[in-house]
């Protein structure tokens, strides 16, 4: 039986964190314990505090998209040199073609968008205590408003599919669907996907659903430790039974999981907030997590085939092409060890079937080995390989050399011992690899002519039988958040060229074999792009965040015109 968690008083045994939290009193070395009733409004006053809420607070209906407002910029960036020019200012290669097909959308994250965090029982998640409390964040910002998605995804759906975009990729809040991570279920949480979904079925656009893309329900790390606990396989399993339950093959596609290599990364949590739950050292937390990830994707994986989901499942991975700095050995060993600490970490198990042996040197002294059952339920649990790829980077042995690093706990690139930078040496010039995004997001640079190596790279290492799709790619606009006026904002080259030579990078790589089946460009519309806040945009929409105002800008045209340039067929 379902029951609403709304209004009724919910028994929880809640641990040490609570009773200190509410008493104001340090921390002791033994935590002293308590057996509590709490409510969700409870986690909220005693982890969170106050939230800012919307100024628009009911479902907003679509109004017709001014015919205005669908013109594209008079000149878009294409090359002149190209041949064929269908259209002035236009090239188009006639040899290039998407393969039939192929899908493209744009993509968004619950906490980045939707806003109404404690609306219609949503519990708090890991990321409003990070944003409230626990981490420095741009401008004290949070995911409070955002950009409404939570009551403007209607409009933003229409506006998507009136650019001609296929699929929207958005993620549930788990905390919206069970406010505690497990135990009672909020129906209304599930009512409003419920809606989210039908709407975009209604306009032609494929849902395609992550179901953790970060923002894990508050009270699992609190009562014991999140990805740090065993226990934590089963609460994701009982979350994504109810998703598979609800809406199976409703959805286009679903992805367990968004970047592991990112939210393992985040363990050990900030010290300071969080009561410790895990005798764990830090350096072995991310692996634990990671090892835990792969469980809960793998028995959710063959829970969906057991109830007869056929749609494709797979998890997003993450991370940018690797070149050596230089073409010595060291430098070239260090590339090997990046791949295998961050793309082969998950690729490894889920298309090979174990973990790389460079990363297993380091946690085989702690992990356990994953059972032959353990391997095949995991191996397999991927039906694409789902990247997030948006740029590149040079590889080098750390000053040490790897050695040097590897014999050495306390080195701070233990236990990866590889280094990494955005430009050459100084020898041959210092050059950067590529055009600078916004200076908040230093990793990120347009380096879209390594993409087709990378895409080989994908295909020759792991064989995906299924072929590749890019769940992420984008580019923010430097000095963006800087910027007044609206015109200024919406004219945005540089993400422009971003996306048409990302776009024209892909047709090569199709164009020499490589199985590529659609792609995800990040980000529907400017949102809370993590610890940076509002001050870096991704979207491929400005959002006025006082009205809530949205508008297309020039490199969405952009986008939508190279699809509909190079679709090979009328999808
Ligand atoms: C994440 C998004 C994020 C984007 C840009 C990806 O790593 O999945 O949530 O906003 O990159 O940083």
């Amino acid at each position: 039986m379902r029951s609403s968690v709304l209004g009724s008083r919910l028994l929880f045994i809640c641990d040490a964190a609570v009773a200190l939290a509410s008493s104001g009193i340090a921390t002791a070395s033994a935590p002293l314990t308590t057996t509590l009733n709490i409510t969700v409004e409870d986690l909220w006053n005693l982890y969170i505090g106050p939230v800012e809420t919307a100024s628009i607070n009911t479902t907003v209906e679509p109004t017709p998209i001014p015919s205005a407002e669908l013109i594209p910029p008079p000149q878009l960036y294409y090359p002149s040199y190209l041949s064929g020019a269908q259209i002035p200012g236009q090239g188009k290669n006639e040899s290039w073609s998407l393969p039939a097909g192929f899908w493209w959308g744009v993509s968004s994250a619950s906490y980045q968008v939707e806003g109404a965090v404690k609306v219609d029982g949503r519990g708090p998640s890991l990321w409003d205590a990070f944003t409230h409390r626990a981490m420095s964040v741009a401008d004290n910002q949070t995911g409070d408003v955002t950009i409404n998605e939570y009551y403007m995804y209607k409009q933003d759906i229409q506006r998507i599919a009136a650019m001609g975009v296929k699929a929207y990729s958005f993620s549930i809040a788990w905390s919206r669907i069970f406010p505690f991570g497990n135990g009672p279920i909020n129906e209304a949480g599930l009512k409003h996907y419920d809606d989210v979904i039908e709407t975009c079925l209604q306009y032609g656009v494929q849902p395609q659903v992550t179901m953790y893309h970060w923002d894990l329900p508050l009270y699992i790390q609190l009562s014991y430790g999140g990805w740090t606990n065993e226990k934590i396989v089963d609460d994701f399993v009982a979350y994504t039974r109810v998703l598979l339950e609800r809406w199976g093959n409703k959805v286009a596609q679903w992805y367990t999981f968004n970047e592991p290599i990112s939210f393992c990364g985040e363990y050990p949590v900030p010290d300071g907030y969080f009561t410790r739950t895990t005798d764990i050292p830090d350096v072995q937390q991310p692996f634990w997590c990671g090892h835990y990830m792969l469980l809960a994707a793998g028995k959710t994986y063959q829970l969906a085939r057991s109830m007869n989901i056929t749609v494709p499942i797979s998890i997003k991975n993450n991370g940018g092409y690797k070149l050596p700095r230089t073409s010595s050995d060291e430098d070239t060993e260090a590339v090997q060890r990046a791949w295998a600490f961050n793309e082969g970490w998950f690729a490894d198990p889920l298309f090979l079937g174990d973990y790389p042996s460079r990363l297993k040197n380091f946690t085989s002294s702690f992990l356990p080995e994953f059972t032959a059952e353990e391997r095949n339920m995991i191996k397999g649990a991927s039906d694409y390989f789902a990247h997030d790829a948006y740029t590149a980077a040079y590889y080098m042995a750390p000053d040490v050399g790897i050695e040097g690093c590897l014999a050495d706990a306390n080195n701070s690139l233990y236990p990866k011992c590889y280094n990494s930078t955005y430009t050459l040496p100084a020898s041959e010039g210092g050059w950067l690899i590529g055009p600078a995004s916004d200076p908040n997001t230093r990793w990120l640079h347009k380096a879209t002519e390594w993409l087709p190596a990378f895409l080989h790279y994908i295909q020759d290492t792991w064989t995906p039988a299924n072929g590749i799709v890019i769940t992420e790619f984008g580019m923010t606009e430097p000095f963006e958040a800087y910027k007044t006026k609206r015109e200024d904002i919406l004219t945005d080259p540089l993400r422009s060229a971003y996306y048409r030579d990302y776009v024209q990078a892909m047709l090569m790589a199709i164009q020499e074999g490589v199985t590529l089946v659609g792609c995800l460009a990040w980000s529907i519309a400017d949102n809370l792009e993590w610890t940076a806040g509002f001050t870096v945009k991704f979207g491929l929409q400005y959002v006025n965040l006082t009205t809530q105002e949205r508008y297309y800008k020039a490199s969405f045209f952009e986008l939508a015109n190279l699809f509909q340039a190079y679709m090979r067929d009328s999808e």
